[in-house]
């Protein structure tokens, strides 16, 4: 058959837009789209994108401004706009940005043939109907640029925590878990295709359930069973959430990967509460002492936010107080950006000045470096294993991939190719990344 149009995708924000991207590729070449690497070639511009921080935003819009350029070009080009920010915005980016032709919400994208047909004819098109249930469990992703080696799986949608900061529940709905068994098949599909490590991905992959009421490690469980040869990892854990069974399930799975991912977003209980995260200091300090009980070796990291509505220089205090306690391996860090209609955006005065915020965030940061630093430096001399992902990215002599605590490791190739096991230990490190030398198992 013929094909209908050549089709070019942009990607913005989370994993989880990475994964929706799959499933807008695997239902457009379903419908005799063709995808293209070349945004020069294309028939169709997608942008997926989002709405977590202001400046997302702004990326995304200057990007819009960008595809003018290739509009005037080609007259019949079709720019559509896929995730978060159409979910947020809704007709309102149609009349702000007039080169968009097409909206969709993430829970609409098996209507994108519909909407593509409507376009055509000349009229602008939008479904931003968000679904009780919609889960995509029957469409097999199209994983166009990945190494073919580390994949992700998403095993829920949505999310109803409401933490008082945060966009997503309004940008992707109710939450809603999908079928196990399309997650435990489509796993294995992948190892068998050659891949060797699945991360499983979810908004609070803790509050997953199943129709029968079987939670998350349950999930875990069955996903490591697939072979030990394959690494599962999962993203991101909810601190309210994290049960003494999840990480039981994983001390009983060598494959399942030693790193936790476990956003704290603020050291202070007084702000923790304002942020409606629903958790103490204290629960968290407990969790994290759970975690070094059952999990010694595990790596954690975590996401901060910087300069919330009436944080103080003491809430500050017992932000960095608290990384120095748990010690991160990594952290990814943030200033507080307002976004409207979140419950703070009602309730609590984004009050903290600029200047302010930027200079705690620069605290965080250069902290996390130290702490960085001082987990990769305890690595030295130690042998661990690691799955190769690729060469380095600076040097066509090395190879690159990732030990179970999710660190990088560099080191000099010999004729071992991605998608293997290596030992390597450890001689070296930065910050960002480990060095070493491949020794025998
Ligand atoms: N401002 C700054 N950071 C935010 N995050 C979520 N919403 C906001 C916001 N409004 C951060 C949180 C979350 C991560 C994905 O993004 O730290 O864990
Ligand atoms: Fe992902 Fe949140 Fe950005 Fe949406 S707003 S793309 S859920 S990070």
């Amino acid at each position: 058959m013929e094909t209908k149009g050549k089709l070019y995708i942009e990607t913005y924000g989370c994993q989880m837009n990475f994964s929706d991207t799959q499933i807008v590729n695997s239902i457009m070449t379903d419908h005799h789209f063709e995808t293209t690497p070349h945004i020069e070639d294309a028939d169709l511009i997608f942008i997926n994108t989002c709405s977590i921080r202001d400046n997302a935003e702004k990326r995304v819009r200057a990007r819009l401004q960008e595809f003018k350029r290739y509009k005037k070009q080609k007259p019949g080009l079709v720019i559509g706009v896929l995730g978060c920010m159409a979910e947020r915005l809704k007709e309102q980016l149609i009349e702000q940005e007039k080169m968009v032709d097409v909206i969709v919400g993430p829970d609409a994208y098996r209507d994108l043939p519909r909407l593509l047909d409507v376009a055509e004819t000349g009229q602008k098109a939008i479904n931003v109907m968000l679904s009780a249930d919609e889960t995509y469990a029957d469409i097999s992703p199209v994983r166009l640029d990945g190494n073919g080696v580390a994949a992700f799986i998403s095993i829920m949608r949505g999310c109803e925590n409401f933490c008082s900061y945060c966009v997503v529940p309004f940008t992707r709905g109710r939450e809603r878990s999908r079928d196990p068994k399309t997650i435990v098949d489509e796993a294995a599909g992948l190892f068998n295709e050659g891949f060797r490590e699945i991360t499983l991905l979810g908004q609070n992959v803790n509050s997953y359930k199943d129709d029968n009421g079987n939670g998350f490690p349950g999930l875990l469980a069955q996903v490591a069973a697939i072979s030990p040869e394959l690494r599962v990892r999962f993203a991101t854990s909810h601190p309210k959430d994290l049960s003494d069974e999840l990480l039981q399930t994983m001390a009983a799975w060598p494959n399942i990967c030693r790193s936790i991912h476990l956003p704290v977003q603020s050291g202070s209980d007084r702000i923790l509460k304002l942020m409606n995260r629903k958790y103490t200091r204290e629960w968290y300090i407990n969790r994290i002492q759970a975690i070094k009980k059952y999990l010694p070796e595990c790596a954690l990291s975590t996401d901060i936010i910087s300069g919330f509505s009436s944080e103080t220089e003491e809430d500050h205090q017992q932000t960095l107080e608290l990384m120095r306690y748990v010690g991160y391996d990594y952290a990814y860090m943030f200033k507080y950006s307002e976004r409207p209609n979140t419950l703070a955006a009602k309730k609590h005065k984004d009050d903290v000045a600029e200047e302010v915020k930027s200079r705690r965030l620069k605290e965080i940061i250069d902290l996390q470096q130290k702490l960085s630093l001082k987990s990769n430096k305890q690595d030295i001399g130690k042998t661990c294993e690691v799955l190769i992902e690729n060469e380095s990215k600076k040097s066509k002599n090395e190879l690159s991939g990732r030990n179970s605590q999710n660190k990088v490791v560099v080191f000099p190739k010999g004729n071992q190719q991605p998608g293997e096991y290596v030992q390597v230990k450890i001689t070296a490190c930065t910050p960002a990344t480990l060095r070493g030398i491949i020794v025998e198992a």
